[in-house]
């Protein structure tokens, strides 16, 4: 059991999707219906450090320093349980996490939080899990968070049980990879990934089709990125992108997470490709669109953007790296 004195904190970088996961074919135990890859980001992170303490009443978590209400801390202390069942221990946790995305960017996501919770209650318990386990276990409070476990390019393996659906790194997409983030609305989504995806799989007619095309796409990607194809990566991610989009809106009621700033982003990408500068488009469960660019064209397409958006809307990032312990 550890003492607040000697809290130890994690870092994770949050991940973009670049062949998309959405649907689950367990619920609880959130294993997919499709493999995913993504490109790790160090724009966007979180760190969070956990004590286990038997001199608190209960599970107390804080996120940027405020007290997080019941069901905030529900889903934590339902995720520690999985660590606390694996290390039998019954002590209550201090949870302290900081969400670090760019002011405004309305990015914090549940992929680096999970992932640096995992890291932090495996510091905590002692129970020294590899990262292959640590992404089997963000897994379960995240999909998505399985793959913020690792830097660079990582596919998350649909698996066929709960043992075998982790994330693996493919690449360290140290060959001039980047990503511009256009914040088109900060503001909360209104509807979770949780709900949409589950709405897809249920009613959309187009959704065996997108099982089929993905895996190709994965295959695709892999290999184009094996090759260090920028090209080839970028419109494999664009299609994917739009195929999944093209699916929810399929889903009934329709699913549709586009705003009309978010098309306009997506016309300057077409635009700037047309001018010789190699970027592509993805977006995932909100209208904001991410540009995979190579990270030296990133000034460019940033000052193209600045004549639509304003500088807090447009942020550029980097490859970020496997999550690791933070000395503070
Ligand atoms: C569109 O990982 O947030 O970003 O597993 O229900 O927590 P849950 O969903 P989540 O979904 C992410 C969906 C996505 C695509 C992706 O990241 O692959």
């Amino acid at each position: 059991m550890t003492k607040l004195s000697d809290t130890r904190k994690v870092r994770a970088y949050t991940n973009i999707a670049l062949i998309k996961y959405w649907g689950k074919r367990d619920d609880k135990l959130i294993l997919p219906t499709s493999s995913s890859l993504s490109l790790t980001l160090d724009a966007f992170y979180t760190e969070t450090a956990v004590s286990f303490d038997e001199s608190l009443e209960k599970d107390t978590f804080y996120l940027d320093d405020n007290l997080q209400d019941e069901a905030a801390t529900l889903k934590v202390s339902r995720f520690l349980n999985l660590f606390r069942e694996q290390a039998d221990l019954k002590a209550p946790a201090l949870i302290k996490s900081t969400n670090y995305v760019p002011t405004a960017a309305g990015l914090a996501s549940s992929a680096s939080g999970m992932a640096a919770l995992a890291g932090a209650a495996n510091l905590a318990s002692g129970l020294n899990f590899t990262p292959q386990e640590l992404s089997i276990f963000a897994r379960q409070g995240s999909g998505s968070a399985s793959r913020s476990v690792y830097g660079g390019f990582v596919e998350w393996q649909k698996g066929t049980s709960s043992a075998d659906s982790y994330a693996v790194k493919i690449d360290n997409a140290d060959w001039d990879i980047g990503m511009v983030v256009v914040v088109v609305n900060k503001n909360q989504k209104e509807l979770s990934s949780r709900e949409g995806m589950k709405q897809t799989v249920a009613t959309s007619p187009f959704y065996a089709g997108w099982i089929e095309s993905t895996a190709v796409d994965l295959v695709n990607i892999k290999k184009a990125i094996g090759q260090r194809d920028f090209e080839q990566v970028g419109e494999i991610t664009e299609s994917n992108g739009m195929k999944i989009h093209g699916t929810m809106l399929g889903a009934n009621p329709p699913i549709s997470y586009w705003e009309p700033d978010s098309v306009l982003a997506m016309q300057l990408v077409r635009k700037l490709r047309k001018q010789g500068i190699p970027c592509y488009f993805t977006m995932d469960a909100g209208p904001n669109v991410k540009v995979l660019c190579r990270l030296s064209d990133s000034k460019e397409i940033k000052t193209a953007f600045l004549n639509y958006f304003s500088e807090e809307q447009l942020i550029v990032s980097g490859p970020g790296s496997d999550l690791k312990e933070i000395t503070f």
